[in-house]
């Protein structure tokens, strides 16, 4: 409901009117809008002053903090969010040419609950006549280098987008945006060199385009701030900043405004000078600005009033992003002017020479994986909740809380790690506390679907998605006879290795039907001890195979008596060759280390080492690493932690394995699957000491003999890849002061090379975002964990020094090496979004992952028949929306800009013959978004088919539950 609310007050309708399942048309152009902007002059130059406030949902206090204003002794002056709002409000109404800009919505959402009816509909009529303008429309203003763009597109709904604080710049969130409908985005934070190039050339502003196959479909204008976010030096009257007011009273002995005026034209004059139109944006606020509205408005008033008297030939005006927007679009068609087309991204952040932001792309690494956790949870919960919305139950509010914590999770002190440590612990709090709640639906419709496969009505059970497995623990899975039931959230066959902690070495495992499963029980690498709960000291490995799309299905398994049957305990081998001869590793029989790998029957030289880097020392007066930074010591390189282990090999029927220790604090398994295409390096690393009392960050590094020819390529937000050279930038010059930490890239689901000569790309998936880059031709490196000394004083003010059970935190997690990649994929459309719009009404979005650079096969388009992808539905009618689904695609204008060289934009409708026959295509790297009208049909019983492996599967979890029955 409440996100419905939203939507239409971004589109200027009656803001609280009931949710409607009609869509939205676009604008109402006669009030709100463009028109409601307060004129420009073409003959002069319009400053458009910004009120805003940058509200983090979360950072040094928890969101609850920010909003009520409490912990105050935390942030001396700093009252709540409730406040600030509050007072807006107030001010707004005081006087109609004042202007606001509302960012989080997280904040708004929750203050709008509490108010009275007079309250809302004097907010409506601020919203309606352009008073209060909601900008960007995120929960959050999301972070942009760890963050998945699934989850930034269930995040955002339309109009301009406003990244002002975020640590780097992604080309898929250009592209998320342009996707949206918006018509621009606004951001800072970008390398201190590609800023001062811009600003010194007038490229300020330009139409960046984030995908050269969507090509301009994904453009989008950008518009760089000046300098930062804040207001000019000396001009914050809010109760924090205590900057002179200003005193118009020409009787008074304290008039000032003449020197005010004065003082604030140079800034004025400043920035003119770097923008192409004769419009201007200025920021009027900062972080938790507007305590005390009426004191920065009533300064404000009287600088536009100070302007108008001695600076006439200046048009000084309230503003707002939109309004400055369509100012510059308007000055740009009168005067010919045009703008730069930009296809690069804004990675990695650097604010100094010493000071790469590319150390949070690492930060606590537990919990950028337990957001990947919620978020598989989620996108399972809402295909689950329009099955069952098809028949009419509802359990859409069991999802919402949800909905919103995983908004909270991608503001850019969240999924960052760059929060204080009690802020972390309670967005981990919130996303337990939402799992659970989503879990109970999720259960009972997993048990609707099981009923009817099983045809039995008494069926009752507890169940459970045991996420501590990766620590061995799951209670159930210590019953006699317990049921995994695996969901498959994509659009395609797909087949899975299931692995459960079990307590026992006897187990048999069966199918739905009575079948028998082969299955292998090895021993576990780590018991984890002092994790509470029973230890398991094996873990049982099935292969659920055939799951068909959108389908359940479910495997029971039991204990058997260990004295009467042989234990299925796989033995330890004396093998160094494990696998098959397509797929396996050679480990080396005396250091018990990785020596090659073979893949699609090709081997390689392939080793591995973990290393660490020391962070430098901040004793000595230097900038050290910090929950932002990287910054190893100078002219240092990563140590190896150990060159060799005490290691065990493991042949099973399922899959091969080496237990490798390097030493107390480091462990891995590598395994090959049978007739698979990728090795699984299952690493466990941590407590982590102090080394010299400096900090640690830990890396592993994958060594081939492959020439990449010092490129390597990175994905943007788990979308396209992204090309990087070592050492160099494609937008300015680039100073290789840190060598290391300044080749740094997010990786936020994979790191590829290749070897032209050979033909040959290397891949490595990671399970969660991580630093990342190929510091060395043939290598590649991803940062897996840090534990440090020192903050990097960019304000947290807190070391990262993450503890649990009274020592450093142990971290868990997988990597998937793949070689011969591109040609190894053997889908290509993705199904990303499912979800219930209304009754009868499905919300689906469908993408292509790949790009016409990837593959010659794969990058071509592609035709999906909606019927065969939705069985469980009668599709009635089929509608094509934006990304956000809040528009239809055919009512979404955008403003154009005209770019250097006069490309224009072409947006691309479902086309007739694609409605009758509800086949649609799908061109590369493209997403496209419908609301199909549908009814339910009875559910489809659970079929083989084709069994397809996709990397996708490791990306998106598969929905894994444990059920006991009773
Ligand atoms: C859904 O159920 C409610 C009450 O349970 C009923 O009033 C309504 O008519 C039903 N709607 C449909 C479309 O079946
Ligand atoms: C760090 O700097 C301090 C102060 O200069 C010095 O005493 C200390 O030895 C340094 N530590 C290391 C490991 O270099
Ligand atoms: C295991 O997963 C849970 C849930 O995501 C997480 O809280 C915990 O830190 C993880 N432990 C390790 C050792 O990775
Ligand atoms: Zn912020």
């Amino acid at each position: 409901m409440m996100f419905h609310i939203f939507l239409l007050c971004l589109l200027c309708t009656a803001l609280g009117a009931p949710p409607t399942d009609d869509l939205r048309s676009p604008r109402d152009t006669t009030k709100c809008g463009y028109t409601s902007c307060h004129k420009t002059d073409p003959e002069k130059l319009n400053v458009h002053l910004v009120p805003h406030s940058h509200d983090d949902v979360g950072w040094k206090r928890t969101v609850d903090q920010y909003y009520f204003g409490n912990n105050e002794k935390d942030h001396m002056g700093i009252r709540g969010v409730e406040d600030i709002i509050n007072s807006v409000v107030q001010s707004l109404n005081e006087d109609p040419n004042r202007r606001f800009i509302q960012v989080e919505t997280a904040f708004f959402a929750r203050w709008w609950e509490t108010q009275t009816d007079e309250i809302k509909t004097m907010v409506k009529e601020l919203v309606n006549n352009g008073q209060l303008e909601m900008v960007s429309g995120g929960w959050s203003m999301n972070d942009e280098a760890a963050t998945n763009y699934q989850s930034i597109i269930d995040q955002m709904t339309p109009r301009v987008g406003w990244q002002i604080d975020p640590f780097g710049h992604t080309n898929a969130m250009a592209t998320v945006l342009a996707e949206l409908g918006f018509d621009g985005l606004f951001f800072w934070r970008l390398d201190y060199r590609d800023s001062e190039a811009r600003q010194t050339d007038r490229r300020t502003e330009f139409v960046w385009r984030g995908n050269s196959d969507l090509g301009s479909k994904s453009d989008i204008f950008t518009s760089l701030l000046y300098e930062n976010y804040n207001a000019p030096l000396y001009f914050c009257w809010d109760i924090q900043c205590g900057d002179e007011p200003i005193i118009d009273d020409k009787s008074s002995t304290e008039y000032n405004v003449k020197r005010k005026v004065d003082q604030f034209h140079k800034r004025i004059a400043a920035q003119a000078k770097n923008y192409q139109t004769n419009n201007i944006l200025i920021t009027m606020g900062g972080d938790f600005t507007y305590q005390a509205a009426e004191m920065y408005y009533v300064n404000i008033d009287r600088l536009i009033k100070g302007f108008q008297e001695f600076h006439p030939e200046i048009n000084m005006i309230y503003s707002t992003p939109s309004c400055y927007l369509n100012a510059v679009r308007e000055s740009a068609e009168r005067n010919g002017i045009t703008f730069p087309l930009e296809t690069n991204d804004f990675m990695p952040y650097a604010t100094s020479r010493h000071t790469y932001w590319t150390g949070y792309y690492s930060s606590r690494p537990n919990s950028k994986r337990f957001e990947r956790q919620g978020n598989n949870l989620l996108q399972v919960a809402k295909h689950l909740v329009a099955f069952e919305n098809a028949k009419n139950k509802s359990f859409e509010g069991d999802v919402i809380e949800l909905k919103k914590i995983m908004g909270v999770m991608q503001h850019h002190d969240a999924i960052t790690g760059t929060e204080k440590q009690h802020v972390t612990d309670d967005y981990v709090r919130m996303l337990t506390n939402a799992m659970q709640e989503a879990q109970k639906s999720i259960h009972t419709m997993i048990f609707d679907l099981l009923k009817y496969a099983v045809d039995d009505e008494s069926v009752g059970a507890t169940l459970n998605s045991c996420l501590l497995s990766n620590v061995t623990r799951c209670a159930e899975s210590g019953e006699q006879r317990f049921t995994v039931a695996v969901y498959n959230p994509h659009g395609h066959t797909v087949s899975h290795f299931v692995r459960v902690p079990v307590v026992s070495t006897k187990y048999s495992v069966a199918g739905l039907h009575g079948g028998k499963i082969p299955f292998q029980i090895s021993p576990v690498i780590d018991t984890f001890s002092k994790v509470p709960g029973t230890q398991s000291l094996y873990e049982l490995t099935f292969k659920a195979t055939d799951i068909p799309p959108l389908g359940v299905n479910y495997f029971y398994i039991t204990k058997e008596d260990s004295t009467v049957n042989e234990p299925n305990l796989i033995e330890p081998s004396d093998k160094t060759v494990l696998g098959t001869e397509s797929t396996g590793i050679e480990i080396d029989s005396t250091t018990g280390l990785l020596k090659s790998v073979t893949l699609n029957g090709v081997n390689q030289v392939v080793s591995q080492q973990f290393l660490y880097y020391q962070s430098s020392n901040a004793s000595g007066g230097t900038r050290s690493s910090g929950a932002y930074v990287f910054r190893p010591s100078a002219g240092t390189e990563a140590l190896i932690i150990s060159d060799k282990t005490e290691f065990v090999t493991y042949q099973g029927e399922i899959f091969d394995e080496v237990h490798q220790k390097f030493n107390d604090w480091l462990k891995q398994s590598i395994r090959v699957y049978k007739n698979e295409n990728y090795i699984e390096f299952d690493w466990i690393v941590g407590p982590l000491s102090y080394v010299n009392k400096l900090g640690i960050e830990v890396i592993t590094r994958y060594i081939t003999d492959l020439d990449n020819e010092a490129t390597f390529y990175t994905d943007s937000n788990g979308r396209q890849l992204i090309k990087r050279v070592r050492n160099h930038r494609p937008t300015y010059e680039y100073t290789n002061e840190e060598p290391i930490s300044g080749n740094y890239y997010p990786v936020t689901s994979r790191i590829v090379i290749k070897d032209k000569m050979k033909k040959i790309d290397m891949a490595i998936l990671n399970d969660r975002s991580q630093g990342g880059s190929s510091l060395t031709d043939g290598q590649v490196e991803l940062m897996i964990h840090r534990r440090l000394m020192n903050d990097d004083e960019f304000g947290v003010e807190e070391v990262l020094n993450e503890r649990e059970y009274g020592e450093g935190v142990i971290v868990r997690g997988q990597h998937y090496l793949f070689s011969g990649f591109m040609s190894s994929l053997p889908d290509n459309v993705r199904l990303l979004t499912l979800e219930s719009f209304a009754p009868n009404k499905l919300l689906l979005r469908l993408e292509h992952p790949f790009s016409k650079d990837d593959d010659e096969i794969l990058g071509k388009p592609v035709i999906v028949d909606l019927k065969d992808l939705l069985t469980l539905y009668t599709i009635k009618s089929v509608s094509e929306t934006t990304l956000g689904s809040n528009q239809l695609k055919s009512d979404n204008v955008r403003l154009q800009f005209p770019i250097k060289g006069n490309e224009k934009a072409t947006g691309k409708e479902l086309t007739k013959e694609e409605d009758e026959t509800l086949k649609v295509t799908l061109n590369p790297m493209e997403i496209r978004t419908f609301i199909l009208d549908v009814e339910a049909r009875q559910l489809t019983r659970i079929t083989g088919s084709a069994n397809i492996h996709l990397p996708h599967t490791l990306l998106t979890l598969l929905f894994i539950a444990i059920c006991v029955f009773h």
